[in-house]
């Protein structure tokens, strides 16, 4: 299981590094506006300095374009800022064309904005790299976004698809937690809910024993 983080705030990905634990980052265009970051230039810098910070790991670079010449156009120039950017592409009829197309080029995809088994089995078909369902997109509207994972995982094995599942709209540590049970490659989401795995009471009133202990056993 790939840990991703979801943000294109520099200091949330440092931190995600220094913890030891970062394979890769996503953004899309909410994200980047988030951070203030307009303008062609502007963005593909950042995403210069995002593929730096990641080392290696695969760093999404979202198209804005909704049809097949502009996403290509805009896909090409994605590439060329570092050999780790993936090109994120939305499900849509033309996002379907440009992902055989990147795939045939032997440029990495991700499709974004998947909500159903259909969509994932299209975009796998397509030769998308990796798929990104929205888990609490789909929750928030009372569907079952964890059960979309099961599905799709179990799918992909069946079929024996290479495309991997990189489970996306974490909201929360235990979304993070069901979607490794239910076979998702990777989950990418901000930093607080994968800071979240570390904490149980327990843990906090057993290390303050043990302290206490060993403060009175060395008096
Ligand atoms: O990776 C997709 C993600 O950024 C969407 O998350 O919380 O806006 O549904 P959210």
């Amino acid at each position: 299981m790939r840990f991703f983080i979801d943000t294109a705030n520099l200091d949330q990905i440092k931190e995600a590094k220094d913890l030891g634990i970062l394979d890769g980052v996503t953004t899309n265009p909410s994200l980047m506006a988030k951070e203030g970051i307009k303008g062609k230039r502007n963005i593909k810098n950042h995403y210069a300095k995002i593929a730096e910070l990641a080392d290696g790991g695969d760093v999404s670079a979202e198209v804005i374009s909704t049809d097949f010449e502009g996403m290509k156009k805009e896909a090409h120039e994605f590439a060329k800022i570092a050999p780790n950017i993936v090109i994120k592409v939305p499900m849509i009829k033309d996002g379907v064309k440009t992902l055989r197309y990147l795939s045939d080029n032997g440029i990495k995809t991700n499709c974004t904005l998947i909500f159903s088994a259909g969509q994932a089995l299209l975009a796998a078909k397509a030769g998308a790299s990796y798929i990104s369902p929205f888990i609490g997109r789909i929750d928030d509207i009372t569907w079952d976004g964890i059960g979309l994972i099961n599905q799709i995982a179990e799918m992909y094995a069946v079929q024996m698809f290479d495309t991997e599942i990189l489970a996306a709209s974490i909201r929360n540590s235990n979304h993070i937690v069901q979607a490794a049970i239910a076979g998702a490659d990777i989950v990418t989401c901000p930093l607080s809910p994968i800071l979240g795995l570390l904490k149980h009471p327990l843990t906090d009133i057993g290390l303050e024993k043990f302290l206490a202990d060993h403060r009175k056993g060395n008096k």
